[in-house]
């Protein structure tokens, strides 16, 4: 149990469990850091993406943005996420990229928990606070 103090909530500390277990999966021969995630989407789904890395380094893609892609792909474009959860197998923080932000905030809802390993501690943070301007696109 990872955060068991800060999520009562049983079903965060599921897809904490989840994000752990897709992190086992990690192609991280260039930084050994192993990166988990897991996103549950309003239709109930969970799916989990870890990070992929290439000797050629800025091809890398991060675990959040993995499950993000799997999960378009799985299930198309009108999914929306209602919570994310990032673990890594390193015992460091890990926030999720700003990359990774920006590509979330297409998708997921406003107030849903991001949980994240923080340089503090585990936090939970709706995803609105981690991204308050996030890019979008209005043209005149
Ligand atoms: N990484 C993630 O998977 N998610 C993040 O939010 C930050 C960084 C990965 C990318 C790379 O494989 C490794 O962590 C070190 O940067």
């Amino acid at each position: 149990m990872a955060h068991p103090e800060q999520n009562p909530d049983p079903a965060l500390e599921a897809l904490l469990e989840q994000a752990r277990q897709a992190a086992l999966h990690s192609y991280s021969p260039y930084s050994g850091f192993r990166v988990g995630a897991a996103l549950r989407l309003t239709n109930g789904a969970v799916v989990t993406g870890t990070n992929v890395e290439n000797v050629s380094y800025g091809l890398t893609i991060c675990a959040e943005r993995s499950a993000l892609v799997a999960a378009v792909s799985q299930f198309g474009p009108e999914i929306r996420i209602e919570a994310v959860a990032v673990v890594n197998l390193n015992n460091a923080a890990s926030p999720p990229c700003g990359a990774c932000r920006q590509m979330l905030s297409e998708f997921v809802l406003p107030d849903a928990p991001v949980l994240f390993p923080a340089a503090d501690g585990p936090r939970t943070m709706p995803f609105s606070a981690i991204l308050p301007f996030a890019f979008d696109m209005k043209l005149k």
